[in-house]
């Protein structure tokens, strides 16, 4: 893995943003993995602004995302479909029709799963992956002791996910328990991951994701086996890596073409 440490989230902020914005401009047809959450934020409104420069464009771009509530409808504020309206969708030249999120009111939900899987795999496949992670180190919803070669499927969401996120619905028992997610094998079928953790709430899972065994009790460690990811971390959410000299070491001596910044 690349791992990449910043002081401030607007440097971890900046480099994302330019990994996206490369993927952008180096291909005709990019597709965009998204991730919603409080995560990929500031990312998304760094992207905004630099369409809004005119720096870059999504024109041609299809974009595909994680995860979805079972039993929420798009018009929910809290659905991710609503989400990604508010914080990207609405505000850059991205074609609607290209736009893919899964169905959690869908009448079939594993019919539902098969026909992402299709619709992935039509578009050629994922070229970046963007990704948070969850404080007990799950990646798109794929909770601890999930399989890690799933590809895109219904799951039950962990108790610390439902009290994790309960701070965006008005009432803790309003949190829908059942979640469609891309599957563990499904994100590592992108060319290219990148994982973005912030705060000193995540530094136990970002610690097992990279320095940790590769086990189904940290689904993110699962990117270990993957053969491009990059890691973005602040301080905080750094602070427990044994191995970082070594990550540092590393980045002092990249060709100037393996630089973000
Ligand atoms: P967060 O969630 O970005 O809201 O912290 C990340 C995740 O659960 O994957």
């Amino acid at each position: 893995m690349e791992v990449i440490i910043r002081a401030t989230l607007d440097a971890c902020t900046s480099i994302a943003a330019t990994i996206v914005a490369k993927h952008l401009r180096e291909r005709k047809c990019p597709v965009l993995g998204l991730a919603t959450g409080s995560t990929p934020e500031r990312l998304y409104a760094e992207l905004i602004a630099m369409f809004r420069r005119g720096e870059i464009s999504f024109g041609g771009c299809t974009t595909f995302n994680l995860d979805e509530y079972v039993g929420l409808d798009a018009s929910h504020p809290q659905s991710y479909h609503y989400d990604m309206r508010t914080k990207l969708f609405d505000h850059v030249d991205l074609e609607p029709s290209r736009t893919h999120l899964l169905d959690g009111c869908s009448t079939d939900l594993r019919a539902e799963c098969r026909d992402y899987e299709q619709r992935i795999s039509t578009a050629g496949g994922i070229h970046l992956q963007i990704l948070g992670i969850g404080a007990n180190g799950h990646i798109g919803f794929n909770e601890p002791f999930g399989s890690l070669s799933s590809r895109t499927w219904v799951k039950i969401l962990s108790r610390r996910t439902l009290e994790d996120n309960a701070r965006y619905f008005q009432d803790r028992n309003d949190v829908p328990r059942q979640v469609i997610t891309m599957g563990v094998g499904t994100i590592l079928k992108a060319a290219h991951c990148l994982v973005m953790a912030f705060g000193r709430q995540k530094a136990e899972a970002v610690c097992q994701m990279i320095e940790g065994p590769v086990t189904a009790r940290c689904p993110a460690s699962a990117l270990q086996l993957h053969r491009r990811t990059t890691v973005i971390l602040d301080e905080p959410a750094a602070c427990l890596l044994q191995h970082r000299a070594d990550f540092e070491w590393i980045e002092r001596n990249k060709l100037p073409w393996q630089r973000y910044d």
